[in-house]
């Protein structure tokens, strides 16, 4: 009888597993961790637990892309209430790379955080990641994000998110989890203009590959759930923002530029209009959603309609923001007002594959996990100025 025992380390690296021969069989196989079967027998009983914030679920959690923006708050939040979280990421150069360091090293500070230094795209290391992990859940956010990139550098967002989510996609179908949890996008619903989004509108026409990414990961998910019985749930984030953000998107750029005195880029002449998510708000959404994980009877349609037949496929998909668009000029005269300094506009036209509005409906998320994003564009963009001032000493 072999046991296998895998030993994580803080410092990031991960050794092989050790096998120990025993003579009379264990009653199971223990991989690292705290106990809990990643079988599919063990679904039911797993998922059924109650979460206790002082020791979490039990269970270990894939957090992929932790040191991204989101994975970082997300793994942040599961490491407080007492999961066991292995944290992967590639740390690429699409942005600073010492953001991303820092984050993860304050990740490394807590005892029940492993971290992987792996790209998704390695297939047969996702595949070993995934033998030897043992993972309950997985929450899948590591991606090539950013709209207009995509123009630029079209092969990224095939290697990461088509090539890297069907890694994840196999890894979950040999060693099956409790829930696999993916972040696809509000871009998905490309020039839409039936407002607010619902997820059973037409998503067939999305505007960048990048959209076309996070669309064709729904459908991905979708088949696996249906081939076998992958609870799967997408989340559909609008326009994510706050502390430890993304440094390509808008909030942090002007921010950036207006403490230089530098123009700020306003696409589409600032007539856009943004559902802008707060990070807590969101990882409160993703932690609740966490939490259930798609049964047969809940399952939606393909195609997203929450009113499809029910009793087939666990694979669900919602979405999450803020449900309360802000036109992207007012964005800026708040954080003008938050930084006490005018911005110099510089006005242009709609950028190829840019949607012009965003706005969430969310009620198949409240009615699910009882929650709704609450956090004011206000108070919102004053967190995020308190952390990048005193962040970067400025
Ligand atoms: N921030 C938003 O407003 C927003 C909106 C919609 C969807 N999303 C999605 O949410 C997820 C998280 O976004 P974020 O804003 O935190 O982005 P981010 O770029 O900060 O985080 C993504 C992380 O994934 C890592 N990564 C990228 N390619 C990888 C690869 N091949 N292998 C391993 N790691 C890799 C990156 O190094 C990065 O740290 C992404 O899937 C993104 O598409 C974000």
């Amino acid at each position: 009888m072999i046991l296998i025992i895998a030993t994580w380390h803080h410092n990031g690296t991960f050794t092989a597993p050790v096998h120990l021969r025993y003579s009379v069989a264990p009653s199971v196989g223990i991989a690292k961790g705290k106990p809990g079967g990643a079988g599919r027998g063990s679904q039911a009983d797993q998922s059924n637990r109650q979460v206790n914030d002082k020791t979490g679920t039990g269970m270990t959690i894939l957090v992929t892309g932790a040191a991204g923006f989101i994975g970082f708050h997300l793994a942040k939040r599961l490491l407080a209430r007492g999961e066991e979280v292995v944290g992967l990421d590639n740390l690429n150069d699409y942005y600073d790379v010492s953001l991303k360091e820092a984050r993860l090293q304050r990740l490394r500070q807590e005892a029940n955080f492993h971290f992987v230094r792996q790209d998704i795209a390695d297939r047969d290391a996702i595949a070993r990641l995934f033998a030897e992990g043992r993972f309950q859940r997985v929450v899948h956010l590591a991606a090539q994000a950013g709209v207009r990139y995509s123009i630029q550098n079209p092969h990224a967002y095939i290697e990461t998110n088509i090539v890297g989510f069907t890694n994840m996609l196999e890894g979950c179908r040999h060693h099956p989890v409790d829930h696999f949890l993916y972040a696809s996008s509000s871009s998905v619903y490309g020039a839409n203009n039936r407002l607010p989004f619902a997820v059973g509108d037409r998503v067939d026409q999305p505007l960048s590959l990048y959209a076309a990414s996070k669309r064709s990961n729904e459908l991905m998910a979708y088949t696996y759930s249906h081939l076998y019985g992958l609870p799967a749930t997408g989340l559909r984030f609008f326009t994510v923002y706050g502390p430890w953000g993304r440094p390509d998107m808008a909030l942090f750029l002007f921010t950036r530029k207006i403490l230089a005195g530098e123009p700020i880029p306003v696409f589409n002449y600032g007539q856009h209009q943004r559902d802008f998510t707060y990070i807590d708000d969101i990882i409160e959404g993703v932690v609740r959603v966490l939490e259930q994980p798609p049964r047969h009877h809940s399952a939606q349609s393909a195609s997203g309609s929450a009113t499809a037949p029910a009793g087939m496929v666990p694979w669900r998909l919602y979405n999450i923001g803020n449900n309360q668009p802000v036109s992207l000029m007012v964005y800026i005269q708040t954080l003008e007002e938050v930084l006490g300094k005018k911005a110099e506009l510089q006005l242009l036209p709609l950028q190829p594959g840019d949607v012009p509005d965003t706005y969430a409906d969310i009620e198949e998320l409240e009615k699910l996990v009882g929650f709704r994003p609450s956090t004011t564009v206000r108070t919102g963009i004053e967190q995020f100025v308190a952390w990048y001032t005193q962040y970067y000493r400025v």
